[in-house]
């Protein structure tokens, strides 16, 4: 072999050693970014009529204990974990239905570990008319003054518009990057969990899979989910999509980003039995990657977040329509988009055609059925900017509102009502929309 072959051979030979090496490092990296583990104070997960899931970190290994009650004097019921660990998980069963509970939390047997008094309150049973009002952050991880104005914002409205004999809030959604940039635990701490920890002790949370929780193995490891059907709906087996009942709203959250979403694939067979299934009138979506955008990504590139928002818009959107879902609630890109009442728009923007909008009304939409009724018209936002918001040309022909400021949604849903309003980081509701079902001349589409 001549020594030109010879120094060839052992050139490739060092670059497929480096190319080893770069991968195990970045491996490594990324097992200890999402290994860290540290303080974190409890929040709510898997609620339902008779149960909650209270889950809390600690640097320190031990065996957890819960004392719960009907009072903050009076907490007679106590869990405890079976070992030693620091991400502490306990589940309390048998609740009673819209009830508030008091709990505390620390070392099992010390009762002087345990800290403040925190409360939940369960949710109505399921079916029931009661109604819901939740709370909307899309991409919030991002500890900044935004972040700050958005949270103080929303929580002073609520405050000043308190529904009587109900909590401010009963659930608290979000619409995925819930840490940046890459989803460690220590970035969750600093930028979600500690932000919001006032309310995350006292209000459950479901959590939308972003691409930038993807970036580690923490996401999954943080957050427990219904994949058995615990809070309603059809048992989907996997964490990355499920869902969940609240009073006579069917959420369905899906994974736009791992899972596979083409026609023929798992999580879309999956939605189109949970969604036959549903029997409660309001049904409501939430995955990460916006269908409709012109923001800072835009929803007709099949390059933009590789055809993520091209193929959720193809192959989700006629599953969903078919069922009548009412809101579709999006994040990604960093600002507020919300359309018209619209419908069987599963192209790009240039080929929308007027039968697609069912109204043009800017605030106030109306449907015919009282519960779920097939292609009577969708409702989509996009709520990306709950930290920050980023420039883009705004000009989807579906939105009714397009605005590059930063904010969040409160939601409320009174019997055959939705009312939506995002609240501004400067404090102004800055849209406000509705939908009213049960409307005998409203119109009704059906995709040709
Ligand atoms: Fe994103």
């Amino acid at each position: 072999m001549s020594l030109f072959f010879k120094t060839l051979r052992w050139l490739f030979g060092l670059f497929l050693l480096l190319l080893v090496l770069y991968g195990l490092g970045r491996l490594l990296h990324i097992a200890q970014d999402s290994l860290y583990i540290g303080e974190r104070a409890s929040y709510l997960q898997l609620a339902s009529h008779s149960q909650m899931t209270v889950r809390w970190q600690s640097i320190k290994s031990y065996q957890g204990e819960l004392r719960y009650g009907p009072s903050p004097d009076k907490l007679d019921g106590r869990v405890s974990e079976v070992r030693n660990t620091n991400l502490h998980e306990i589940t309390i069963r048998n609740l009673k239905a819209m009830t508030r509970y008091y709990y505390r939390y620390g070392i099992k047997g010390d009762d002087k570990s345990s800290g403040q008094t925190h409360w939940f309150v369960t949710s109505p049973e399921m079916g029931s008319e009661k109604s819901t009002r939740f709370w909307v952050l899309g991409d919030p991880g991002l500890a900044i003054p935004g972040q700050t104005k958005v949270r103080n914002a929303a929580l002073e409205w609520l405050k000043s518009n308190k529904r009587p004999g109900r909590a401010d809030l009963d659930i608290l959604l979000t619409t995925g990057d819930n840490a940046y940039k890459s989803g460690t635990n220590e970035e969750f701490q600093k930028h979600f969990f500690e932000p919001f920890k006032t309310i995350l002790s006292n209000v459950p949370v479901w959590p939308v899979f972003g691409n930038h929780d993807a970036r580690r193995w923490s996401f999954f490891r943080i957050f427990s989910f219904p994949t058995q059907g615990e809070a309603g709906g059809v048992p989907s087996g996997t964490e990355h999509y499920y869902s969940f009942d609240y009073g006579s709203v069917h959420f369905v959250v899906l994974d736009s980003h791992a899972s596979r979403w083409n026609n023929n694939r798992e999580m879309v067979k999956w939605l189109r039995k949970d969604l036959i299934a549903n029997r409660l009138p309001w049904v409501i979506s939430l995955f990460h990657h916006p269908p409709y955008s012109k923001g800072s990504h835009n929803s007709d590139s099949q390059r933009d977040s590789r055809g993520r928002m091209f193929e959720m818009r193809e192959n989700v959107l006629p599953v969903l329509e078919e069922h009548g879902v009412d809101l579709v609630l999006n994040g990604h890109s960093h600002m507020y988009e919300r359309s018209f009442l619209i419908d069987c728009h599963y192209g790009n923007s240039q080929s929308i055609k007027k039968s697609m909008i069912l109204s043009r009304n800017k605030q106030h939409y109306v449907k015919r059925s009282i519960g779920k009724g097939k292609h009577e018209g969708t409702i989509y936002a996009v709520v990306g900017s709950s930290a920050r918001a980023d420039h883009g040309p705004m000009d989807h022909p579906v939105m009714a509102e397009s605005l590059m400021e930063t904010g969040s949604l409160v939601v409320d849903v009174v019997r055959n009502r939705l009312d939506a309003r995002f609240i501004s980081g400067e404090g102004l509701i800055a849209d406000h929309f509705s939908i009213t079902k049960g409307v005998n001349n409203a119109t009704v589409n059906g995709c040709e």
